[in-house]
């Protein structure tokens, strides 16, 4: 018997240090609620769950391609249909853009339905002179920038366990009844959109796919197909807050299996990694699809450990390595790491996200990224990846499909004096629309077969 069957379960967490909880108040309460969260269904499928796990092998040999992406922190209020299916049809036209240049499966995972959860760089902040604690998303407390607002509260991770339901619900409506039809490509493409050079390169992309299906039926080829009319689309989160995930992990009757059933796929943060600590405990024994983000402060011989720990069997799929070294520090930290892993023969997707460590303030005082920034930090991913020999396998980004201001630059040249227009975020910046559709269109430029 391996060490993990012999000493993991669900709550074995439970005896390590675990960063970055909210401090409820009232543990009674919290008992209850995780009590309840336990008796609830499954969100998501452990069959769901190995489908993606699959899919993200062929990732690791450069087969498929992963898109992931969606908010940094979604909020209750915004659970809306409008919100869910704008993000959706953004996520859909980037992958259409980036499966038709790069000739492969593009493997579509939203931070969405559960995102809910975020780690802070400090407990408190500083509001008009007053110290209260940090916001940390909308299943522990209140943005609303006041003391008692801030109170973690456990009842909210009900209500986040309900909403993730409620959004994934009508996912899998738009995925299996007819909205993300290849058919349909025209219609994702929107009003504020469309007459943006963005917009009009889409269509133009969507002209050339809706001619292609043409020509598949007038020779006779059935396009009423389920690769045509249905998409695969998959959940992720940060597993975080490790009460909540421990209560919607379950045993897959089939397999005996343990599965977090939260979300297909879940990351662990740059600052909840510690291979000693109880988010990796709490992880090894799930066996979902596994991201990890690493930043400019790592160690390799720990992300060495903790991938040995995380996958000791080598399992090509678990593992999504990534990493966010910021434009200025790609070219510092990756190389080495590559090199590192590929000493090892560790099998994991390549991914880069490259929001998160190109964040500065503006002069107007606003958290923002620079479009040309990020673009700056895949395109050294790619070349990097390119003249290593190893496979960039996926992105990962922060974005809405609402057309808001919160990045700077891109096709519009959005600046400083524009971002209180629609800054709208809670946490970080995400690239509107337009410029998520422009990301993908010089994306695609990178990985042209
Ligand atoms: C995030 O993805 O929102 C996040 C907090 O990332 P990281 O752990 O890389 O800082
Ligand atoms: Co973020």
């Amino acid at each position: 018997m391996t060490q993990k069957t012999v000493t993991w379960n669900k709550s074995s967490w439970q005896n390590y240090t675990a960063l970055q909880q909210p401090k409820w108040p009232d543990q009674e309460k919290f008992n209850q609620v995780i009590e309840s969260i336990s008796a609830l269904p499954p969100l998501v499928f452990a069959g769901e769950i190995r489908e993606l796990k699959k899919l993200l092998a062929k990732a690791v040999n450069g087969d498929a391609f992963l898109l992931q992406g969606g908010d940094c922190s979604e909020e209750f209020a915004n659970c809306t249909a409008p919100n869910i299916r704008e993000t959706l049809k953004v996520l859909l036209q980037m992958a259409v853009i980036l499966t038709y240049a790069g000739g492969k499966p593009v493997v579509k995972v939203g931070r969405i339905a559960g995102q809910y959860a975020k780690p802070r760089s400090s407990d408190t902040e500083v509001v008009d002179g007053v110290e209260i604690p940090s916001y940390r998303g909308d299943m522990a407390n209140s943005i609303e920038p006041a003391e008692e607002a801030r109170i973690p509260d456990p009842e909210r991770m009900l209500k986040g366990y309900y909403l993730s339901a409620s959004t994934l619900n009508l996912l899998r409506a738009f995925t299996r009844g007819g909205f993300a039809a290849l058919h349909r490509v025209h219609a994702w493409n929107q009003e504020f959109v469309k007459q943006s050079p963005m917009g009009r390169s889409y269509e133009r992309l969507a002209n050339q796919l809706s001619q292609a299906l043409d020509f598949m039926e007038t020779i006779g080829i059935s396009t009423d197909i389920p690769q045509l009319k249905q998409a695969q689309f998959f959940t992720s989160h940060e597993a975080l807050f490790l009460g909540y995930e421990e209560a919607l992990t379950r045993q897959d009757s089939t397999t005996g299996d343990w599965y977090d059933c939260s979300a297909h796929m879940l990351w662990i943060g740059d600052r909840t990694r510690q291979i000693d600590g109880a988010h990796i405990e709490f992880l090894r024994g799930v066996l979902n699809p596994l991201g990890m983000k690493i930043g400019p402060k790592h160690d390799i011989d720990d992300i060495l450990a903790i991938i040995e720990k995380l996958n000791p069997e080598n399992e090509p799929g678990r593992i999504s390595l990534i990493t966010r070294f910021g434009a200025k520090g790609i070219e510092q930290y990756l190389p080495q790491l590559i090199r590192a892993m590929k000493k090892e023969g560790h099998h994991v997707v390549w991914t880069c996200d490259p929001m998160h460590a190109n964040t500065f303030t503006a002069t107007s005082g606003h958290k923002t990224r620079n479009f040309d920034d990020i673009l700056a930090e895949l395109r050294c991913f790619f070349e990097i990846h390119w003249s290593e020999g190893t496979v960039p396998g996926g992105v990962h980004f922060e974005l809405t499909g609402n057309n808001v201001t919160e990045c700077v630059g891109g096709a519009r040249q959005l600046v400083d004096d524009q971002l209180s227009e629609k800054y709208l975020t809670t946490c970080d910046p995400r690239l509107n629309a337009e410029q998520s559709l422009e990301m993908a269109f010089q994306i695609s430029e990178m990985i042209r077969r």
